[in-house]
């Protein structure tokens, strides 16, 4: 077989076989087959697309490329939740604790960000001590005893989609249907879950910037899911603005605990109820989403979601003080609010260019070797459909460096689309694809 027949092949728009894909998939993870080739594939790929079949080969072949963990040491049935990316994106954080909380098994995997805001780790080492280093005994166990773990994902996972990935990047090709499905798939599959419940974000702020590119996206991931014999639900989410309030980890991180307090930001929560419903429905711990919600609602309100949320955190070695207190956490040296010189309604907050600026002031990684800053990023006062006068406080930065927070303060503002007509709102959840 020759890489270079594949290329021919794609191009011309025909499909190819189970025997192709394992081919380029196996040599290209060995460093067999070069960059170039595999670069002239994907956007063969990119322009002809996948079928559903060469879909589901893509996926089997980068998840048989690595390691696939065996979780058959933990009781019960585990779902694995997913984002494709968002700006903000808190619910981790809290729907973990939540569903914890009512026997279903969490066991994460999960990476450093790279981008607007850190990954779940980070976020999660705002806790003092927080550690996810442990060896698998361990996270089984604490898995088993409380429910939830979250570990550091080894590189051995789907290795062939992390070179993937870093060559889609840098060559125009991350923004199909077929490489973003397999390329998620691929790594929820070898972590080893039963069940997969997926949020499909939509808008300025996702790789999917309609609802209809969405769902065709969610289609095909609950097609791979189904067709590899893990039910798989997704719920198309809008990212037309952060969710939430706070982006940035430590800031995220006390959201996260207002929510689970019971007083957090209202789009935040419905998010999580329903991706956790969903968690609950498919762990069969509830018969129905409508039954699972309001069990989920009932581990707020009896505080069984915060307690969870700190023996899930003491497990792994982080101080727990800050969860009572969140005044306890690092603060950033400078709050800066950021003024509206209008009056008007939010119409839009470019939620792409909000992660962005949270980047800049520390909150994110340029490149793998950047160092976080926990403590800085941005709150939003104002959301979208909110009324606004002139003089009104908007946002604030939270900056470490004066310098940066001027900076984020003149770009904050021009996230900011404030209009005379109120827009027509747009829903939160778009669709649910089962
Ligand atoms: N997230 C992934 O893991 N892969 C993609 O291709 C896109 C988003
Ligand atoms: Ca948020």
């Amino acid at each position: 077989m020759r890489m270079y027949d594949l290329i021919l092949k794609k191009r011309n728009n025909e499909e190819l076989s189970t025997e192709e894909i394992q081919f380029f998939i196996k040599g290209y993870t060995e460093g067999v087959i070069p960059d170039y080739q595999v670069s002239a594939l994907l956007m063969a790929i990119y322009f002809n697309k996948m079928t559903k079949r060469e879909t589901a080969d893509l996926t089997m072949a980068m998840v048989n490329s690595g390691e696939i963990l065996d979780l058959s040491g933990i009781e019960g049935i585990k779902v694995d939740k997913h984002s494709t990316g968002g700006v903000g994106d808190t619910t981790t954080l809290v729907l973990a604790p939540m569903v914890a909380a009512l026997g279903v098994p969490v066991a994460k995997m999960s990476g450093r960000g790279l981008g607007h805001t850190g990954g779940t780790i980070d976020k999660l080492e705002s806790f003092k001590g927080f550690s996810v280093e442990m060896t698998n005994e361990k996270f089984m166990s604490n898995v088993n005893n409380i429910k939830v773990a979250v570990g550091a994902q080894t590189s051995n996972l789907a290795p062939a989609d992390k070179k993937l990935y870093a060559l889609r990047d840098v060559t125009g090709t991350v923004e199909n249907v077929s490489l973003i499905a397999s390329s998620i798939m691929s790594k929820k599959i070898a972590s080893g879950a039963d069940c997969i419940v997926l949020d499909v974000k939509v808008g300025e702020g996702a790789f999917m910037k309609t609802p209809a590119m969405a769902e065709e996206l969610a289609k095909e991931m609950v097609d791979i899911g189904t067709h590899l014999g893990r039910k798989t639900v997704a719920v198309i989410s809008d990212m037309d603005q952060p969710l939430g309030f706070a982006v940035g980890n430590n800031l995220e991180v006390i959201e996260a605990i207002n929510t689970l307090k019971g007083h957090g930001p209202k789009d935040l929560l419905e998010l999580c109820l329903a991706l956790g419903s969903n968690m609950v429905v498919l762990a069969k711990k509830a018969d129905t989403v409508e039954q699972a919600r309001e069990m989920l609602m009932e581990t707020i309100t009896s505080g069984k979601a915060i307690a969870k949320l700190k023996e899930f955190v003491k497990a792994q070695g982080g101080d727990i003080e800050c969860i009572d207190d969140t005044n306890k956490f690092e603060k950033a040296k400078s709050l800066i609010p950021v003024y509206s010189d209008k009056n008007g309604f939010v119409n839009k907050i470019h939620a792409e260019k909000v992660g962005l600026i949270a980047m800049e002031l520390g909150a994110g990684r340029a490149t793998k070797e950047s160092v976080i800053d926990l403590s800085v990023g941005i709150v939003l006062e104002k959301k979208r459909s909110d009324e606004v006068r002139e003089g009104d406080v908007i946002a604030y930065i939270y900056a470490n460096d004066e310098k940066l927070g001027e900076i984020a303060k003149k770009k904050l503002k021009e996230c900011y689309v404030i209009e005379n007509v109120k827009k027509e709102e747009i829903p939160l959840i778009h669709n649910i694809i089962n």
